[in-house]
């Protein structure tokens, strides 16, 4: 696990841009794991900005996000296909069919479960994730994987916790019904990346980044998973770095 520590969480944004940028000119099928969240909007900002200079072409790049809330449609306005869409996928040249989000608008266990494994199959049938892209959450956890979450799990149906469920009602209005169940990417799926950049910014980030840094490898904080992969890159503002020793 590589740390990195940047003055401000703008630099922290171009840093990924670069990364994901290198690894879009230096594969011919490039396949990128995304996340939501505030923290790589910045990213994505970076990425269209990109784009539009020219720097860089998502006309091969395929792209698999973490996760997706059941039982809201893709096009709710607090989807994860519609944050990306929004974000990123309207404003680039990717092919719409090369980027997948998990489907989970169905409420029936069967059909998420087929779903689940479906989305394993299409990761490995594009080859495997070259760089996933991750944030962290205030308990420590990466996608949807909350604590206790195992570090072998897979693509599965999850129950949020009440802190993710509470960190995320800002994002709803006032009596809009918010999901409490998700399908994410496993642990194990994540690890199975050829390479991961884990982005943290702001100091109510510090605690969950310093477990994850330095803690115990513990099921009760799963980004400490990340200290098993070889080419784990942990980038962080000072103020999200400020709690490391
Ligand atoms: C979202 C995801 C989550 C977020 C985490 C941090 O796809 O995978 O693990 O990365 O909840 O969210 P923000 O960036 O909003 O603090």
């Amino acid at each position: 696990m590589q740390v990195i520590i940047l003055p401000s969480a703008h630099d922290v944004a171009l840093f990924a841009a670069d990364r994901v940028v290198d690894v879009i000119n230096t594969k011919t099928n490039p396949v990128l794991g995304l996340a939501t969240g505030s923290t790589p909007i910045a990213l994505y900002k970076e990425l269209v900005a990109r784009y539009q200079s020219r720097q860089v072409s998502f006309r091969h790049t395929i792209s698999f996000n973490l996760d997706e809330y059941i039982g809201i449609a893709d096009s709710h306005q607090q989807s994860y296909r519609t944050f990306m869409n929004q974000h990123l996928f309207e404003s680039i040249d990717i092919v719409a069919t090369n980027t997948y989000v998990p489907l989970a608008e169905s409420q029936n266990a069967d059909t998420l479960k087929k779903s689940a494994q479906d989305y394993e199959v299409s990761i490995q049938q594009a080859g495997g994730i070259d760089l996933q892209i991750l944030g962290i959450g205030l308990n420590g956890h990466i996608g949807f994987n909350e604590p206790t979450s195992s570090f072998a799990s897979r693509t599965r149906i999850k129950t949020l916790s009440e802190s993710t469920v509470a960190a995320n009602k800002r994002f709803f209005k006032e009596g809009e019904y918010q999901p409490h169940l998700a399908l994410t990417m496993g642990i194990g799926t994540i690890l199975e990346s050829k390479s991961v950049l884990l982005m943290a910014t702001g100091k109510a980030k510090a605690e969950a980044v310093k477990a994850m840094v330095e803690g115990p490898l513990s099921a009760m904080c799963p980004a400490s998973a990340l200290q098993l992969h070889e080419l784990a890159t942990i980038v962080l503002d000072e103020e999200a770095a400020s709690l490391l020793t």
